[in-house]
């Protein structure tokens, strides 16, 4: 199994609070934050100190623990401590919409509470446990993701990705930049076109980053350039995460992707998502049925506090859009890659 080589931990339960990398201000410092509170870690989801659907999904998870830690103190019954809990576990599942990963695991603590027998101190004690769990599971998963994925990879091959779907997305490793490392682990010759992804750049300044540090060759590239590039025959493959999939394969990813779907299926490029099945919602028909979160409009009319618009411009800012199944090759998850038929292939997985 391939290395991860940089030693980037995005998320991680310590004693009693969460550390963090602040994504928010990469790449110019590499900072940890702590989380002690419930309320801070719904700022620091809302906000994108931490952020990606997998991290958030962990981040959601450990949330849960820092709120039964509170309210441990707070003298409460074990029936109003369980009905208050599950009232800030809720909460705490609002704090972004779009990524199924939150309410994922938000529900495994919500399940956890349920279904525990323990007096007060037991099921903090359950609920840090299980956090910690998913914190572990989500590494293993992304590796197996990644080398599913590399299967797929050609030798030598441009692989573009879009947003961050990296080790800074999740715990550690990454989903399709999982592929893009394990593939890299067999074969040093492949190349990986980041796509800067506005407005918050998450290509330029966290994909381009963590690459790097592994020493994954790397180009930034702005996002109108990905046709100027396929036609010129310089991408052999596109992948990219997800935030959610739809029961028939409609895939969520960070705005921009619909757009690079389209100009891989015109260039005849295979387009992967790679994905953990957290990240499947079953519940939903189709893409169609997927909140979009609607983001400021600070994030498009200014770049690094500086404005690069008319003051009075009209701004519309969706951080997310929905890419049809049928322009997607295949889903890679860690129990394999999923085909078309997706609404069977996801049907016969669950
Ligand atoms: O708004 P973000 O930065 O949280 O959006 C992240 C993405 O769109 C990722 O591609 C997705 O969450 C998959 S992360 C493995």
């Amino acid at each position: 199994m391939a290395e991860f080589k940089s030693k980037i931990k995005t998320i991680e339960w310590v004693e009693n609070y969460s550390k963090m990398v602040d994504q928010t201000i990469l790449p110019e410092k590499f900072e940890y934050v702590n989380i002690k509170t419930g309320q801070e870690m719904f700022d620091a989801i809302k906000t994108m100190i931490v952020r990606g659907a997998p991290a958030i999904g962990v981040a959601g998870a450990q949330g849960v623990v820092l709120y039964a830690q509170e309210l441990e103190k707070d003298n409460l019954s074990r029936d109003e401590f369980v009905k208050t809990l599950l009232e800030k576990a809720d909460y705490i599942a609002t704090s972004r919409p779009t990524a199924v990963n939150l309410m994922w695991a938000v529900k495994k603590q919500k399940d956890v509470i349920k279904n525990s027998k323990s007096d007060i101190k037991g099921i903090v004690e359950e609920l840090k446990q299980n956090g910690i769990k998913l914190e572990n599971e989500d590494i293993e998963i992304n590796k197996k993701i990644g080398d599913f994925g590399a299967e797929v990879v050609p030798k030598g091959a441009g692989i573009l990705t879009h947003c961050n779907a990296g080790a800074l997305a999740t715990v550690g490793y990454g989903t399709a930049l999982g592929v893009v490392r394990s593939a890299f682990a067999n074969d040093p010759t492949i190349k990986v076109f980041a796509d800067e992804t506005r407005p918050r750049q998450q290509g330029a300044r966290i994909t381009t980053l963590e690459l790097t540090m592994d020493g994954i060759p790397t180009t930034l590239i702005t996002d109108g350039m990905c046709s100027y590039f396929m036609k010129k025959g310089m991408i052999d493959m596109v992948v990219v995460g997800a935030d959610r999939i739809a029961a028939n394969g409609d895939t969520a990813n960070k705005i921009g992707t619909y757009t690079v779907a389209i100009s891989a299926k015109y260039h005849n490029i295979p387009f992967y998502v790679a994905a953990p099945l957290s990240t499947i919602d079953t519940g939903i028909k189709t893409g169609d049925d997927i909140v979009i979160e609607e983001r400021s409009r600070e994030e498009v009319t200014h770049i690094n506090g500086k404005i690069i618009c008319a003051p009075d411009v009209n701004i519309i800012n969706p951080g997310f859009d929905v890419t049809p199944h049928e322009l997607i090759t295949g889903i890679i998850t860690e129990k394999g890659i999923l085909k078309p038929d997706y609404t069977k292939s996801i049907k016969e997985l669950f």
